[in-house]
């Protein structure tokens, strides 16, 4: 399945020149980022004028560089930024990032008081993590979000604990110690068409936040939805729409919108040789050649991200033709069988990209390895070069 419907931000097919003796690299085309942001957030706006939209680049920006995707993202419109660790959110900081940046998973033990102290906004889902802010907070008010479990069983404060979580919230708020800046929660399965959790996560929500504002508890954001709540459930989005995924060029849902994958994973064919029939390829000699042939070794492997379940099965565009990885996907390598095609060192080949050309997209990885396109380009390791296009205009 296509991931892409159209494109708002132009050709973004491998748009560099490759640099002399590249082994590998992810080009990172940040005006798609952007492209996509803005067009998230017309979404939003669609249904709540006033909405806005957090940019969600944890995990160093789902694999494309966290900076340069947050500046991408806010160029875009998104005012806020979100991650799951405070240090990530101390990266930005450092990097000069000075917009509203939540984080929401730390363990009550961490050392928040560096995070705080730089205005990060951190989640709250347990007493403990409340008391923890109250220790470490100094100066300045610290701004929390409680989140909540309405359902995904996973982060956030769960039915047995909220009722006093929310008491000790209203009680840190009246003492002046707390403010509640967010009440959030996460969706388990808003991909999933009509998935009837989607309702009921919405419903308990709306419960939690009656029974926070029978507290004297009325957050000015009110946030649930993900991605995919943003572009199937309209009800879910409330006053801030956290978006990961689609900021990047992915669409978690068969619901087309115009956004355009911004990462394009791209080798220099490292070597080819000509072969006889009956030749193995690569470890366990999974594969073998089938007549007189020319492989070419792709010089990336699982150390770079590449799955190894994309064992004979992958695809990567070389020479205008999508190519079979023949035999496994080794750790800094893997090969390709290309017949009699002329196929030389030094040929460029795409591994995956917005899929312009032909080329495989992310969707298309995760659908030969049995996962998800997230997966696909969080994994892009730190070996791999990222090179970005297309500035973020502000
Ligand atoms: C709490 C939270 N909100 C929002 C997101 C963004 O989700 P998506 O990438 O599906 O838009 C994530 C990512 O997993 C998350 O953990």
């Amino acid at each position: 399945m296509s991931t892409t419907a159209g494109s708002t931000a132009g050709p973004t097919a491998d748009p560099t020149p490759r640099r002399a003796g590249e082994r590998v690299a992810a080009v990172v085309d940040l005006a798609a980022i952007t492209a996509n942001v803005r067009t998230l957030l017309a979404l939003m706006r669609g249904s709540n004028p006033a909405g806005s939209v957090m940019a969600v680049v944890k995990a160093d920006g789902y694999g494309h560089g966290a900076v340069a995707a947050a500046q991408a993202a806010l160029a875009g419109g998104a005012t806020w930024l979100g991650v799951a660790t405070p240090t990530e959110a101390l990266q930005l900081r450092a990097a000069g990032v000075d917009v509203p940046v939540l984080a929401w998973l730390w363990p009550p033990g961490e050392r928040v008081a560096p995070a705080l102290a730089a205005g990060v906004q951190l989640a709250v889902a347990s007493r403990a993590q409340l008391d923890r802010v109250l220790d470490q907070a100094v100066g300045a008010v610290p701004d929390i979000h409680v989140k909540v479990d309405t359902g995904l069983g996973r982060g956030g404060v769960g039915p047995a604990e909220i009722g006093a979580v929310l008491d000790a919230v209203a009680a840190a708020q009246r003492a002046g110690r707390v403010r509640v800046a967010g009440l959030m929660s996460h969706l388990a399965s808003a991909d999933v068409p009509d998935d009837p959790s989607v309702p009921e996560q919405t419903a308990t929500f709306h419960r939690i936040l009656a029974a926070a504002a029978d507290r004297g508890i009325d957050p000015p954001l009110r946030h649930l939805a993900n991605t995919a709540g943003l572009i199937d459930h309209p009800a879910t989005r409330f006053d801030l729409v956290r978006v990961g995924i689609g900021g990047y060029g992915l669409n978690p849902v068969a619901t087309p919108v115009p956004l355009t994958p911004a990462m394009t994973l791209r080798a220099t064919v490292a070597l080819t040789k000509r072969v006889p029939a009956g030749h193995g390829v690569s470890y366990g000699l999974t594969y073998r050649t089938d007549r007189e042939t020319t492989l070419a070794l792709i010089p990336l492997g699982y150390a770079d991200g590449l799955p190894r379940a994309a064992s004979n099965r992958g695809e990567i565009w070389l020479a205008g033709a999508r190519r079979r990885i023949a035999g496994r996907v080794a750790m800094d390598q893997v090969v390709v069988d290309c017949g009699d095609d002329p196929v030389a060192a030094g040929d460029p080949a795409i591994v995956f990209g917005p899929g312009e050309q032909g080329e495989p997209t992310a969707r298309d990885w995760a659908d030969y390895c049995g996962t998800i396109d997230y997966e696909i380009v969080t994994r892009i390791g730190p070996r791999v070069p990222r090179r970005n296009v297309g500035e973020a205009i502000p």
